[in-house]
């Protein structure tokens, strides 16, 4: 991917995102947010617990156009994906991904949507142990 192409990618999943909205009966609901901006992705995650894999996937937020065009590419790659998976990604390949040229002097921006996903994976096993030590989620 050149650096043109890059951006008309980041600029297409910006204009027209994919898994945007919220799922109506999420496992998690994790919201992230760049303090730095104010600019938030909020991920709403379903799994799959038979197969230890994304059932579903969606995001709500507001913010710059990498952040928000980032987490419609990484929602897209990452529908049906085992969790082992996602939870091996760095930031590195979602900056390749996203086109290192374009987004490298921005990386807060182009890796909040993974950051969060991979919280929202934490959560669900940290949920998942609780439920089987018989404890309830804090609140
Ligand atoms: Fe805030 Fe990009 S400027 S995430
Ligand atoms: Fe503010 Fe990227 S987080 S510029």
């Amino acid at each position: 991917m050149d650096r043109q192409e890059a951006i008309e990618f980041l600029l297409e999943h910006y204009e027209q995102p994919r898994h945007r909205g919220e799922l109506a009966d999420p496992d998690v609901t994790m919201p992230g947010g760049n303090p730095g901006c104010g600019d938030v992705v909020t991920i709403y995650l379903k799994v799959d617990a038979a197969n230890d894999a994304i059932q579903d996937l969606a995001f709500v937020g507001e913010g710059c156009t990498i952040s928000q065009a980032a987490a419609s590419i990484l929602l897209e790659q990452m529908q049906g994906q085992a969790l082992a998976a996602i939870e091996a990604l760095d930031f590195n390949w979602m900056i390749d991904e996203l086109g290192r040229e374009v987004v490298q002097s921005r990386p807060r921006c182009a890796t909040l949507a993974l950051g969060t996903l991979k919280a929202a994976i934490k959560k669900y096993r940290n949920d998942q142990i609780r439920a089987e030590l018989g404890e309830n989620a804090p609140t």
